[in-house]
């Protein structure tokens, strides 16, 4: 499935790398559009006009087996330039008659250091010395240099780490340019797309919101279009795209579960309401999410409690509203990506994260995602284009389910009224001394023990509060935040004082993984 057509970009075959979505971040931060596909979508290319250079993700595949994934040789006499990392340059060379060895003793994880054989276009001031600190993460090696390639770079371990061919313009890298732990890897990229595929900067995000606005124009024409409406960034930013291109044939379905933050929800109400002077509906639901998550301990069970009655709500809904056709939702380029799989198999699912995904093969509606080819921080870009408040730009990512799954076990209304009050300490302690904007995701959670403490001169049984804060690139792998102590001490202090229900205050010291950013 191809994005859009950009006049000109580059084009990225995954082959099932975790790190595949880094690299297309590295070249669009250089302004320069960049589009991940399957091997099967870029079969199915009929025009290359525009695709300035190829670049092929790591993978676990090898290519020492009999069955690996592979690529048409014809891609490579297009002219096109290629760059292959790691998978990418094992496959380039088995292409071209090199050899390939697995070399269980001998793997590569981790640091290595890179030595410079010769000049190249690809290399140029990545080397300040004549080595460098690289990352990489192989067990098979090249070790046989195909015909009319040359060796630019050795390891220790691997003397073909960087390869080339400047005649079909073809380079191979061994290591992982994409990773900040590469010392100037961000130097390959800036190297392969401006000296070697000689593509121009075109692509800034915060200019792509009126050719966003006149496509929903075009696409939806007259019709009714539903969004629902959370208060994140993702659908602020879809719900204003919209309204910006059909105004009141827009409607916003807030749907308030009860779950939100502290007055999260009368605010983003007031505030798309007044200041954006959306057709928002604002519906109560409080009371029903209670009851049906009434005594449901099971993590897995709360998430498709509180999804399906989502679906149920929204759908009684828009029944409402005659000529309704479309659905707009904030889908994000990694949804995309993340939901194919590049080799064919299936990552493990960890939980059911809950969005409106499930809604239109049961409603009928044609769905609108503007946000398909963005990544977050991009959305945040558009957001400030379209003239989004910056308290909604910069939140921090808040889950579909909210505080049911920071309650830890059954649910009431007075652990939600405790875990809100808790939470708001927290946070706005974290903007007042500006540490908000440092952290990824930060929320205070709700453990289900109650123990024993002493106010003043009585013995307390109450709640332990747990705070979370993470730094993370998009919320797939996570570390704590490393508060200062002082910091701790007032926030501590400040909950157990201002919180009746709470007698104890924990600080979440795991990363992801082993643990993931929420409780449940
Ligand atoms: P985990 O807990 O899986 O969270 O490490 C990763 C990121 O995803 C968010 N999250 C969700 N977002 N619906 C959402 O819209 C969900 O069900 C859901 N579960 C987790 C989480 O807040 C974090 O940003």
């Amino acid at each position: 499935m191809r994005l859009q057509n950009q006049k000109e970009k580059i084009i990225i075959i995954d082959f099932g790398s975790q790190v595949t979505k880094l690299i297309a971040r590295r070249i669009r931060d250089f302004g320069v559009f960049s589009e991940i596909l399957t091997i099967k979508e870029l079969c199915k290319i009929k025009d290359f006009n525009g695709i300035k250079g190829i670049v092929l993700s790591g993978g676990p595949s090898t290519v020492t087996k009999k069955k690996y994934l592979k690529i048409p040789k014809e891609i490579f006499l297009k002219k096109i330039p290629v760059l292959g990392i790691c998978y990418g340059l094992q496959l380039i060379a088995k292409l071209f008659g090199g050899s390939i060895k697995s070399t269980i003793g001998k793997r590569e994880f981790g640091r290595a250091i890179l030595y410079k054989k010769k000049k190249s276009l690809l290399t140029k001031n990545f080397f300040n010395f004549k080595n460098k600190s690289v990352w990489m993460s192989h067990q098979d090696v090249v070790t046989k240099l195909p015909k009319d390639f040359k060796i630019v770079a050795s390891t220790k371990e691997s003397k073909l780490t960087i390869i080339e061919n400047t005649k079909l313009n073809i380079y191979g890298v061994q290591f992982h340019p994409e990773v900040t732990h590469t010392e100037n890897g961000n130097k390959i990229f800036k190297n392969f797309l401006f000296s070697i595929c000689k593509i121009k900067k075109q692509w800034r995000v915060d200019l792509e919101s009126n050719r966003l606005i006149s496509d929903i124009k075009k696409t939806v024409k007259n019709k009714k279009v539903i969004c629902a409406l959370s208060g994140g960034v993702d659908s602020s930013v879809v719900a204003l795209l919209v309204n910006k291109a059909i105004k009141k044939n827009l409607i916003c379905i807030m749907v308030d579960t009860g779950l939100m933050r502290k007055n999260e929800f009368k605010d983003s109400y007031n505030i798309f309401k007044k200041r954006y002077k959306l057709n928002v509906r604002l519906i109560d639901a409080s009371k029903l999410y209670l009851k049906k998550l009434k005594n449901i301990y099971n993590p897995e069970k709360k998430r498709k409690i509180i999804g399906n009655l989502f679906i149920k709500i929204f759908e009684k809904e828009s029944k409402k509203y005659k000529s309704i056709k479309y659905l707009a939702q904030g889908t994000l380029y990694p949804d995309i990506i993340e939901s194919r799989s590049a080799t064919g198999s299936q990552s493990s699912k960890i939980k059911s994260h809950h969005n409106v995904g499930g809604l239109p093969k049961k409603m009928n509606l044609k769905l609108i995602e503007p946000l398909r080819e963005f990544f977050k921080d991009e959305v945040r870009v558009l957001g400030k284009s379209l003239g989004l408040k910056e308290s909604i730009i910069n939140k921090h990512p808040f889950p579909g389910p909210g505080l049911a799954i920071r309650i830890i076990g059954s649910i009431t209304s007075q652990k939600i009224k405790i875990l809100q009050e808790a939470d708001h300490i927290y946070i706005n302690e974290l903007k007042k001394h500006r540490l908000y904007e440092k952290i990824w995701q930060a929320y205070a959670g709700l453990l289900p023990i109650k123990t024993v403490g002493v106010m003043g001169d009585s013995r307390t049984y109450e709640y332990t509060c747990l705070l979370r804060a993470v730094v993370s690139e998009d919320g797939m792998t996570a570390d704590y935040f490393n508060f200062p102590k002082d910091f701790l001490d007032k926030i501590s202090n400040k909950i157990v004082n201002g919180v009746p229900g709470i007698n104890r205050v924990v600080y979440d010291i795991t990363s992801k993984p082993p643990s993931t950013i929420e409780l449940e």
